[in-house]
């Protein structure tokens, strides 16, 4: 197993910038996703890792670009150290697995969300209006209902705090019509091809966010597409529409955090062994069953 990784201040190299979960790093004509064991919930990073959680990120993210290249182009050169520019292959071992090397293109500035099932700001939003971005959806759905068929209802990515839903008119305006038109299709076929896919083994696609960009003009999917930090997996066992579903990967964490009587700002309270252990096992659980392997 490999060591648990908390930061990588050991690259010495320009940040492109630090997320919650990932650290990027600048390579000039690429960047270097590296993806930590850290866990956030409610926007708040823990102290404690979730050890190999990383591992799965990137390899889950590494196996849907291998698996969706025939529908749309994607940001991916290697998740081999060794390919890697010289001078990275002494983090060899900290690395390996976790990263990926990728080509840094022109983000879109949107979020591309595809949605199958009614949960988060579209059940908030269809409760308000009966509209979701702007798309009128049947009467009578209740939460975690699935939709008559999968909805494209983009986003801008906000500097801070939570992103904006926006009208498909609103992303038309914002990334040309063509483009648009380009992008919602790419994101329903993607969206499609996963459902059907992790269907199959057991696991309910909610829905899923992507982030796409421009390199010399062509479409090219980038960030991390299908992974439990960009979309909602469910349980097909456990699915009930009309309560709130368990998260495949974080529902010991959340559940544990609920029994607390802590108001979801930083300072985060300290992980016990269990929950680590128990949300460890599920983010494993999620690659196996969605891969077929298991971690190397
Ligand atoms: N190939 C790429 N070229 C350029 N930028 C990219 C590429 N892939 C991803 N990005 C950008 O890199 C950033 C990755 O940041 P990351 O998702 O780790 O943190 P964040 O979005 O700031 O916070 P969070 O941890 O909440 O996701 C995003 O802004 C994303 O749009
Ligand atoms: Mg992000």
């Amino acid at each position: 197993m490999p060591a648990p990784l908390k930061d990588t201040d050991f690259i010495n190299h320009p940040v492109f910038i630090r997320g919650k979960v990932r650290d990027v790093y600048d390579l000039g004509e690429n960047l270097l996703i590296v993806a930590t064991d850290r866990i956030s919930a409610f926007d708040v990073v823990f102290n404690e890792l979730i050890p190999e959680k990383g591992v799965v990120l990137n390899s889950l993210a590494a196996f849907w670009f291998d698996l969706t290249r025939q529908i749309v182009a994607n940001h991916m050169i290697s998740v081999d150290p060794r390919q890697y520019p010289r001078g990275f292959d002494r983090f060899a071992d900290s690395l390996s697995g976790r990263s990926m090397l990728v080509k840094k293109i022109n983000m879109l500035p949107v979020e591309c969300i595809v949605r199958g099932y009614l949960e988060g700001s579209a059940l908030k939003a269809y409760r308000e209006t009966g509209l979701v971005s702007g798309i009128p959806l049947p009467a009578g759905l209740v939460q975690a209902d699935r939709l008559p068929e999968p909805i494209f209802t983009p986003s801008t990515k906000a500097e801070s705090g939570h992103d904006v839903n926006i009208s498909y008119e609103a992303f038309s305006a914002l990334v040309g019509a063509d483009r648009a038109a380009e992008v919602r299709r790419k994101s329903l076929e993607l969206y499609r091809f996963a459902a059907d896919f992790t269907e199959s083994r057991g696991i309910i696609l909610a829905d899923t966010k992507f982030e796409f960009g421009l390199l010399d003009e062509e479409l090219m999917l980038a960030d991390e597409i299908f992974t439990p930090d960009s979309s909602r997996f469910w349980e097909k066992a456990d699915y009930q529409p009309g309560r709130a579903q368990k998260s495949f990967d974080k529902q010991y964490l959340r559940e544990w955090l609920e029994t607390l009587d802590w108001d979801k700002s930083p300072p985060p309270p300290k992980l016990p062994p269990d929950v680590i252990a128990q949300t460890g096992a599920k983010y494993k659980e999620a690659y196996t069953l969605l891969t077929g392997k298991r971690l190397a």
